[in-house]
């Protein structure tokens, strides 16, 4: 089975309770399924563009505009996509580290899936919809925010977002392992939900070491 593992925080594991969340997913994952592929990609060392112009239509006109063929700069404007697309669609399961800020997803994890959700790159658009080219089954996300949310918070855009965004190409299982309130200064207790989100993470990865 092939993990993709995307990482969207740029502080060192000790500093930051999503890597944490992620150390505890991945030994628990390895320790039940050794025989697990993981891709790593941590996004501050490979940074995705922002989407530009030229990869904008190299990605869309040809969906919208019958017989467009992407110019040599538009199809190069794609490498990133392509590159990271190939790494996305080899896997089985997506598993996303990520802090919470401003409410939502670090703006570097929102451009890779502006890059990532292309036409042709993971899915074709068609007629009825968008369809697949990927395999992903399960995403999961390891988050820590600072505040407390309760469940369908409408503070929390990160994910509403993320499940739109992943859903849109066909993955609507997403498992989450929340450390919210870890902001010390408010939360005396953010050591205990600490904890409670990594046991949460052992569940997940478990789960997932399981699936064939
Ligand atoms: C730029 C920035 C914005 C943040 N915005 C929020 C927020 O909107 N809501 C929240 O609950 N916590 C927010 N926080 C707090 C972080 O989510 C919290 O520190 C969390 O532990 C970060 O995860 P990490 O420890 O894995 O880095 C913000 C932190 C930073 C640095």
């Amino acid at each position: 089975m092939n993990i993709l593992h995307v990482c969207a925080n740029p502080k060192p594991t000790e500093e930051s309770v999503s890597k944490q969340l992620a150390v505890q997913f991945f030994s628990a994952l390895v320790a039940k399924n050794a025989e697990v592929e993981i891709q790593n990609l941590d996004l501050y060392q490979t940074p995705p563009p922002f989407l530009s112009y030229d990869a904008f239509r190299g990605a869309w006109n040809p969906v919208f505009v019958e017989g467009y063929r992407a110019t040599e700069k538009e199809v190069a404007a794609l490498n990133y996509a392509e590159k990271q697309g190939e790494l996305f669609n080899a896997a089985d399961v997506l598993v996303v580290t990520t802090p919470m800020w401003n409410f939502s997803l670090p703006a570097i994890l929102k451009a890779w899936l502006d890059q990532i959700l292309t036409p042709g790159v993971t899915f074709s658009l068609e007629r009825d919809g968008p369809r697949p080219l990927h395999h992903i089954r399960k995403a999961v996300l390891l988050v820590a925010p600072g505040g407390t949310y309760k469940e369908d918070d409408p503070r929390d855009a990160l994910t509403m977002q993320f499940r739109a965004a992943v859903g849109f190409i066909g993955i609507s299982e997403v498992d989450i392992a929340w450390a919210d309130g870890q902001n010390p200064l408010f939360f005396a207790d953010s050591a205990q939900r600490k904890q409670l989100a990594v046991e949460a993470a052992q569940e997940i990865a478990e789960e997932v070491a399981e699936m064939d």
